[in-house]
Order: structure tokens, then sequence, then C-alpha cells
């Protein structure tokens, strides 16, 4: 069955009563039914065939730890650790549901690479993730947003349907009539920095939003605006005309208050270091 994203919105808002069991009254028998009520957000597996299409947009390989933020039956968790090879940690609210989801992972035979906890994505730490997923709405993708933009640079987050508002996702990808999307944590950047080019001072003064920077070179006393910055995870990547006129393009990576790598023409390549 194809559903509209509007209808989905309206479906996964509809329902925001809280699961009522809890650790003591878990229902061995208990079977999920779609649709049902979760604490923020209903209850809706992804389709396979889009969780498959999630992992592999993310890169899932065997040296990632995926965390999926409200688990479900584990679904994504799953597919994770059996198909992609990865660790992977499920957070469900509702203490039957995660029962549940442990009892797929146990049928699925991954228990050695999935684990599905009871607890509330907005109180669980997930900040050892290489890959965050997550099936939630648009306003709790938001109020995520915050902690996952503070990740480590180069943690892949990967959602079905719902997006982050004015943070524009690095690629999309569609299967069973549904979309997902994909942002790559980008480096903090923005500041200003001493940079080196083969050995020659230069400043570097950087403005982020997101995934996209801006600013200027100075080289020589003259500051030059930068074309095109981009940041993907810890990758840093920016152009500028120097004097005549000629493309100089830097390309290399950021750690901390560090950056480093190479800046271009079509004569010559120069090494470049700064410090913020
Ligand atoms: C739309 S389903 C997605 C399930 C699974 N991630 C998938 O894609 O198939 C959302 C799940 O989040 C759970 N949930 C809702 N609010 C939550 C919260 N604050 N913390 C943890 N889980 C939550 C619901 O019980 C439900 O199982």
């Amino acid at each position: 069955m194809r559903f509209s994203r509007r209808f989905m919105l309206a479906l996964l808002s509809s329902v925001m009563a809280v699961g009522s069991a809890t650790a003591n009254t878990i229902d061995p028998n208990y079977k999920p039914s779609r649709g049902q009520s979760g604490k923020d957000v209903i209850w809706i597996p992804t389709p396979v065939e889009l969780v498959e299409k999630m992992l592999t947009m993310a890169k899932v390989g065997p040296a990632d730890r995926l965390f999926d933020l409200g688990a479900g039956d584990g679904i994504i968790a799953i597919t994770a650790g059996r198909q992609f090879n990865a660790t992977a940690v499920g957070i469900e609210f509702n203490p039957n549901m995660a029962e549940y989801a442990r009892r797929q992972v146990r049928a699925a035979g991954v228990q050695d690479k999935v684990r599905i906890i009871t607890g509330d994505i907005f109180q669980e730490d997930f900040s050892s993730a290489t890959v965050v997923s997550m099936y939630l709405l648009p306003d709790l993708n938001l109020r995520l947003r915050p902690i996952l933009l503070k990740m480590k640079p180069g943690t892949r987050l990967v959602s079905h349907a719902f997006n982050m508002g004015e943070w524009q996702p690095d690629e999309t990808a569609s299967a069973a009539g549904a979309m997902a999307f994909l942002w790559i944590v980008p480096a903090q950047v923005e500041g200003s920095w001493n940079a080196t080019i083969d050995g020659k001072g230069a400043k570097l003064q950087l403005e982020q939003t997101f995934q996209n920077a801006g600013g200027t070179i100075t080289l020589d006393g003259r500051a030059r605006p930068l074309v095109g910055a981009k940041i993907r995870g810890e990758d840093l990547s920016f152009q500028f005309r120097g004097d005549a006129g000629a493309v100089s393009s830097f390309s290399g990576k950021v750690s901390g208050n560090r950056i480093t790598g190479t800046l271009s023409t079509d004569r010559y390549t120069q090494t470049f270091e700064a410090q913020r």
C-alpha cells in the first residue's frame, strides 16, 4: 500500500499516547499493530526495500555502530547487523515493543551484533554512533538536530520521509514509494584561521551554514572571496581566484582546530596548513 507524505505525517502525528507497559508487565505474546500509539510518534515500520536503500546510501559496513532512534520491531537495526555486518543498537520507548524487537533479533540470529534498549531517544546517549537512523516526525528531527550536529564529523544520519528543516540533505533515495534522506555531520569550521601556504602566511575567514561555507582568504594583503566552499564530514573544499584570475582549489581535512591539505592551480600544487 502506498501513502502520500502528507497522509503519513497526519497518521504518524495522530496518536501520541504513551505505551502503558512497564518492565514488570511485559506480555510474552505481545504483537504490535501498525499505527499503534507511541510516546512521541506511532509505530509504522520502514519497508525493508527502503531500509536497504537507507543503509546502502549511508555506506554502512562492519566498522559501523548504528543507532536506530525509535526502533519499533527492530527492522533497521536487524538489517544493519544481518546484511551490512554492522553493530547496531535500537532505542525503543515501549517496553513490550522493545521486548518484541529483541525476539526478532534472536529469530534473525544477530544477537551478537544487535541490541535493543528500552529507553527514550531524548534521554539515551547515542554519541558513540557512526550512523544514526530515524523514522520519526519533522518536529522530532528538529528537536534532535542540535544534538546530531554536535556528533563526530562524518557521522551519517538517515531519515525515512522527514527532513531536517533548512539543513539540506547530502543525498536522497527512494524505494517502495517512500523517500529517505542522508546527511553527513559537517566539521565546525567557522572562525579565523592562520594559514601557511608552502610556508608563506595567509588568513582564512570562514562562515558556515550546515555543510556550506563562505568567507575570504587574505594573501599578499588582499582578501579574496571563497567560492563553492563545502564541508562533507571532515573534508573541506573551496576555490578562489588569484591575481592573474587563475582559479586556486583547496581540498583537505579539518581536525578540530587544524586544517591540512593542498592548494592547486592548473600549474602547481602547494601544501596548505591552518590553525584556528
Ligand atoms: C515510525 S516508528 C519507526 C520504527 C523503526 N525505526 C522503523 O523505521 O521501522 C517509530 C517508533 O518510535 C517509538 N517511539 C516513539 N517515541 C519514542 C521515544 N521518545 N523514544 C524511543 N522510542 C520512541 C515508537 O514506539 C515506534 O516504535
